[in-house]
Order: C-alpha cells, then structure tokens, then sequence
C-alpha cells in the first residue's frame, strides 16, 4: 500500500444483519445480495491508477484470472484510484487509461465500490464521485461514505482522508480538494455521530 492512503474499509459480519434492519441508515445504501447458495465473493484492491505502468496491467491480468476462479460479485477498491494526483475533472482520460482500459477482463465486469484516498484529494475530488463517472463506465460506483449491504455481510466505506490532520496542515506541495468536506471537525464530527446514533438506536 501506499503511504497514506488511509481510506478505511471495515466489513462488519452480520450474523445479526440477517435480522436487523441495516445499521448507518444516514450513509448512502447499496443493496448487492450474495449468490443464489448464500456466498459471496470479491476482490479488494488500493492505489492502483497508473496508466498501466508500476506492474498495474499485470497484476490487472492476474486480478482478471483470480476474479475469474472465484467467480466474483464485486471489487473493493480502498483509495489512491489515480496517481499522483487524483483526475483533473470528470473529462481526465485517465479515467479510461487507468481504469475502463486496464480492467478489461470478463469476470471484473463488475460493480467496483470505491472511496477517494489522499492522492484522490490532490485533484478534482468531487470528479470521481460525480455519477456521471457511471455514464463512462458503469462499473464505477464511488462515493465519499456508504454501506454496501451483501446479505452476508455489511461494507462500511468510511472514508478517513480528511482525517489525517497533517494533509490539513502541511500539504506540503500538494493540493487538497476538500470542497464538500471543510470544516475538518464537522466532516468527523458527522461521520461519527452516525455511528454513534446508530448503535443507539440498534434495535438488536
Ligand atoms: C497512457 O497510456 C496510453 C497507451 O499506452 C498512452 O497513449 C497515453 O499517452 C498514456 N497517458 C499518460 C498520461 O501517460
Ligand atoms: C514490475 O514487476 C517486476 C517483477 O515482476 C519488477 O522487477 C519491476 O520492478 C516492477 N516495475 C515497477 C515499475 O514497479
């Protein structure tokens, strides 16, 4: 993994799920039921975008072979989709070059859930959580913070970029795009209150 890329994904086992309502109902729901005999399957992937280079079309052949095997539902990705700095807007043919062109195999024609990790921030930010990114390619589910509910199993994307205070604080040479996120304290302030009042109100 890249340093940095803080972008927290926490896969809760819902033995209880089967019989709770979903928790985090503030978050945005993603409903993917598992297969038809109750399993689901999936690839989990981070800092990845690189036009190809860095090994990123190889280990996108292997991914396509692995997905394959496991017959897969869905691909997990944990941040730092483009290098180094995010895309420049939602036009940036990078979103072709690092992704639609990269991950041509069969089995990853798949829903890839997807949150922003700090390299994400040095561009536009809001591009890739732009639902016109589906328009270009379908596969492209990415929001800040969401639940992805696979029957099984609760996702909770919780993305913790903003976080990091010292992307705040010495961004050195880099940018952030926190449009939709400053103040930092109300950004964790929330996050946390929805957990918080979640368990609160949790039924079981
Ligand atoms: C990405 O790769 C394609 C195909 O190899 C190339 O045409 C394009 O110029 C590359 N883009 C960047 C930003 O390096
Ligand atoms: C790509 O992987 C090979 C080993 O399979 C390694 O020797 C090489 O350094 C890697 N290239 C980059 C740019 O990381």
């Amino acid at each position: 993994m890249a340093r940095g890329s803080m972008a927290a994904v926490l896969a809760v086992l819902a033995v209880a799920a089967l019989r709770c309502a979903p928790a985090a109902a503030e978050l945005p729901l993603v409903e993917h039921p598992a297969k038809n005999d109750g399993s689901l399957s999936l690839l989990v992937v981070g800092d990845w975008g690189r036009n190809g280079t860095y090994n990123q079309s190889r280990v996108a052949e292997q991914m396509g072979k692995v997905g394959e095997r496991l017959d897969i539902d869905f691909v997990v990705s944990t941040g730092d989709n483009f290098y180094e700095n995010g895309l420049t807007g939602v036009h940036d043919q990078q979103f072709e070059e690092s992704f639609t062109n990269i991950y041509t195999a069969q089995s990853l024609q798949k829903p890839w859930y997807l949150v922003l990790g700090n390299h994400d921030y040095r561009g536009d930010a809001l591009a890739q959580l732009d639902p016109v990114m589906r328009k270009l390619d379908e596969r492209f589910v990415c929001m800040r913070s969401f639940l992805v509910n696979a029957e099984i199993v609760e996702f909770f994307f919780i993305d913790t970029t903003p976080f990091q205070l010292k992307y705040w604080t010495h961004p050195k040479d880099s940018h952030y795009d926190w449009r939709g996120v400053a103040p930092r304290k109300d950004y964790i302030a929330n996050l946390l209150k929805v957990h918080t009042s979640n368990k609160d109100s949790h039924p079981c």
